[in-house]
């Protein structure tokens, strides 16, 4: 019998999601990864080699969701970082870019848990992403509330789904393309900002987050958590 696992990725082509996906890969296990582009999802699995497989998914659409599940399982785990972020302040916002962060990063991962429950193992873990924000916000309510909701979303659904295993990855500000997507002088600002906030003085990486998100997969001892890879942000 094959001992190859499988886990899926929603918002595996790039950034941590793909990092993950490169860490499982490298250690011989199957990865389903998607996100909207599907040049994307095409380069990335053609990156990742035939352990990969890649569907287009947008995590806002359930049916989208559901189609991406379809006939994956059993699934060993699931990470689910297919978001954006959002840093417009309270006064300045407007409903539809306020509501539409809850859309993506928290209604996004709910009902991905939802329609993934069919196809996960029974000893599965799942992996959900928030952001350091949660615990110290800099500006940007709703960003921060949602990121917190997140984390308390890990916790109720560890409990509710147990033995399924369920926790949560809270970056810092990690050097992934969705920084280095903005143009080069808001690139370098948050470079700067976050020398100043962090104790180690730099962006995390890619791998360094996902690591957190390989740990959290493999730790059978692991519910109901969140851990902060923020280079001491939030010094919890
Ligand atoms: N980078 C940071 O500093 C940082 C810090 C804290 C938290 N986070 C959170 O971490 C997550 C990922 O960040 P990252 O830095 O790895 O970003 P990234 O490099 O931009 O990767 C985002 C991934 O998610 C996919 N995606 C985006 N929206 C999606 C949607 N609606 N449905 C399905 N897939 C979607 C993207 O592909 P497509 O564009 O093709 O859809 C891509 O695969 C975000 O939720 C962000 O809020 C990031």
């Amino acid at each position: 019998m094959s001992t190859v696992k499988t886990y899926a990725i929603i918002g595996g082509t790039s950034g941590m999601g793909f990092a993950l996906a490169q860490q499982l890969v490298a250690r011989g296990d199957r990865v389903l990864i998607g996100g909207r582009s599907p040049e994307k999802a095409e380069a990335a699995a053609q990156k990742l080699g035939p352990l990969a497989t890649a569907r287009t998914v947008d995590a806002r659409e359930r049916a989208s969701i559901a189609a991406f599940f379809e006939g994956s399982g059993p699934l060993a785990g699931l990470f689910t970082p297919g978001s954006v972020n959002h840093s417009v302040s309270f006064r300045e916002d407007s409903q539809e870019a306020a509501e539409a962060v809850f859309k993506a990063k928290f209604w996004g991962q709910y009902w991905t848990v939802h329609a993934a429950l069919p196809h996960l193992a029974p000893d599965a873990a799942v992996v959900l992403m928030s952001g350091a924000a949660s615990v110290r916000p800099i500006g940007a309510p709703a960003y921060a509330a949602c990121n917190a909701a997140v984390e308390g979303l890990a916790r109720a659904l560890a409990l509710e789904l147990a033995p399924i295993r369920v926790n949560c990855v809270s970056p810092g500000t990690i050097d992934s393309e969705l920084w280095r997507n903005k143009p080069p002088e808001v690139f370098k600002a948050v470079g700067e900002m976050w020398e100043k906030l962090t104790l180690n003085r730099r962006f995390g990486t890619v791998a360094e987050a996902a690591g957190a998100a390989l740990f959290l997969l493999d730790n059978g001892n692991m519910s109901g958590s969140t851990i902060y890879v923020d280079g001491g942000y939030t010094l919890r």
